[in-house]
């Protein structure tokens, strides 16, 4: 009997749509970019100097203009104005120096809780597009997205996920993650550091700098912020203007063909 490729019959992510719609993309100033890119450098020492709230407001929306894994938007950045939970939080970066001479800090938070109400509003929003939205996207956050996310009480869902993908995997590509509460704790990291990185770039773009950390104590920033349990503090971005001394020196990379490579 000849095997069936799953991969090569038709499925909810190999269809294309048939859809109308265009986005020209604009013409970028390359050369600009590369300046945000070269410039961003982790700044230890700021001004202190207040970001006008027009500009942190826009790298924060920026932030979440990131790629996300199926748009599901697993992430929650904290903008912290109190200065007691501002104290609280430089306390728990050990007293870093970012942190303490931040002109404004940012505490960038996962969420493995939010995405099932996300799907749900996805299908709110998708079904509100009228009917030219494809209904495989209206499929895939009703039935793929709940199918892949949820792990059941105890994990057990994720558990028997693991065999189930096992022995389909044996014949054809299946997804295998996430099974765990450590693999969806992943998935919501990942889209939020790209998030993370928006929110520095935008930054940069806008004249000022950044410094991520993970230098801290989470379960005193989640106390601090009164996070819910399925939260992880994926970092915490001082920002500001730099200083002389600001930057620890040179930038140091390792030579780029030890990490990128043609396959
Ligand atoms: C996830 C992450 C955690 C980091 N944690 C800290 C930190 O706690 N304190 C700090 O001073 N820098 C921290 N950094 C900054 C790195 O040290 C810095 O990015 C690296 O040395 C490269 O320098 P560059 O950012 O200037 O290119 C962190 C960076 C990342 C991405």
């Amino acid at each position: 009997m000849k095997e069936v490729n799953m991969a090569e019959k038709p499925n909810i992510l190999s269809t294309v749509p048939e859809m109308d719609y265009m986005e020209k993309a604009p013409n970028i100033d390359a050369k600009e970019f590369q300046k945000v890119i070269d410039s961003r450098r982790s700044v230890r020492v700021f001004d202190g100097e207040p970001i006008p709230e027009k500009v942190v407001n826009r790298c924060l929306e920026n932030a979440l203009l990131a790629p996300n894994s199926s748009n599901l938007q697993p992430w929650k950045f904290f903008w912290v104005h109190s200065d007691e939970k501002k104290k609280g939080i430089v306390k728990a970066c050990f007293g870093q120096s970012a942190a303490k001479t931040a002109s404004e800090l940012f505490v960038v938070v996962a969420s493995t809780g939010t995405w099932k109400g996300h799907a749900a509003e996805m299908v709110a929003l998708l079904k509100k597009g009228g009917p030219d939205i494809p209904k495989l996207a209206i499929q895939y956050y009703k039935k793929i997205v709940p199918f892949v996310y949820t792990l059941g009480f105890l994990g057990v869902l994720g558990f028997l996920k693991r065999f189930l993908y096992f022995f389909r995997g044996l014949s054809a590509p299946i997804i295998r993650e996430p099974v765990t509460r450590g693999h969806l704790r992943l998935w919501a990291v990942k889209s939020t550091a790209l998030g993370a990185e928006n929110l520095m770039l935008s930054l940069r773009a806008y004249g000022y700098d950044s410094c991520p950390m993970e230098g801290y104590d989470s379960k005193r920033i989640k106390k601090i912020l009164e996070l819910p349990g399925d939260s992880s503090v994926v970092m915490v971005v001082a920002a500001g203007k730099r200083v002389k001394g600001g930057i620890y020196g040179p930038r140091i990379r390792f030579d780029s063909g030890r990490f990128i490579e043609k396959v």
